[in-house]
């Protein structure tokens, strides 16, 4: 079963917290996704595993460690997850920037991909799939079916907020994708929005409403 971790750093509650607040306008919204996404990215990478090379320093020669594998994919789903990549990209500034573009039918609630670009070596890349929201669960189902269909053979999804509907079958359609939030909220309404939540989040990145 997949791991499920709620990242609970002071300041990853502070922000977002400031960023449910319903008078949190669209400037501080984006500023707040972004420094999430560079505080939880700290969290999210932590057991990449590690290799030991040998440099010189100027003084000696000296053993030490570096990432074992470089490649590292970051994949926004369009469109609230292109809030989280620059976030993500600060702090991981060699990993190769995909895209999928997927909307929500709002009675269905099932998604429409729309786009999608992929590094063409993404089956070799450690792969970040980022979403603020994890709600039905159904965009980063079809996000990670897609991106494993490209080849990719280890993915984490990390999103802001999650419903407990979201995780269960992100869980069951897929055990092998671990899974980073800051909070799991209560449940979905009638409409697959997540309560208490934040409200739309890619309207309140963009001011689109
Ligand atoms: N997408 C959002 O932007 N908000 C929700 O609460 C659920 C899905």
């Amino acid at each position: 079963m997949s791991k499920v971790t709620v990242i609970d750093h002071p300041l990853v509650q502070h922000k977002l917290s400031l960023l449910r607040d319903k008078n949190t306008g669209a400037k501080s919204f984006r500023e707040l996704v972004n420094e999430l996404a560079l505080l939880m990215g700290y969290e999210v990478t932590k057991n990449l595993p590690l290799k030991e090379t040998v440099i010189e320093t100027p003084m000696q020669e000296t053993t030490v460690k570096v990432l074992e594998n470089e490649k590292i994919a970051v994949v926004p789903i369009l469109r609230a997850g292109l809030g989280m990549a620059d976030g993500i990209m600060n702090l991981i500034p060699n990993a190769k920037l995909g895209h999928i573009g997927m909307y929500r039918n709002p009675d269905t609630l099932m998604p429409t991909s729309y786009y999608c670009k992929l590094p063409p070596d993404i089956s070799e890349r450690e792969t970040i799939i980022v979403d603020p929201m994890l709600a039905t669960g159904n965009s980063a189902i079809e996000a990670v079916k897609v991106v494993k269909e490209a080849g990719s053979q280890s993915i984490r999804l990390v999103c802001l907020i999650a419903a407990p509907e979201g995780i269960y079958a992100m869980q069951i359609a897929y055990p092998d994708v671990d899974i980073y939030v800051a909070s799991i909220d209560t449940k979905l309404n009638e409409h697959g929005y997540i309560v208490p939540g934040l409200g739309d989040a890619g309207d309140r990145l963009f001011g689109t409403k």
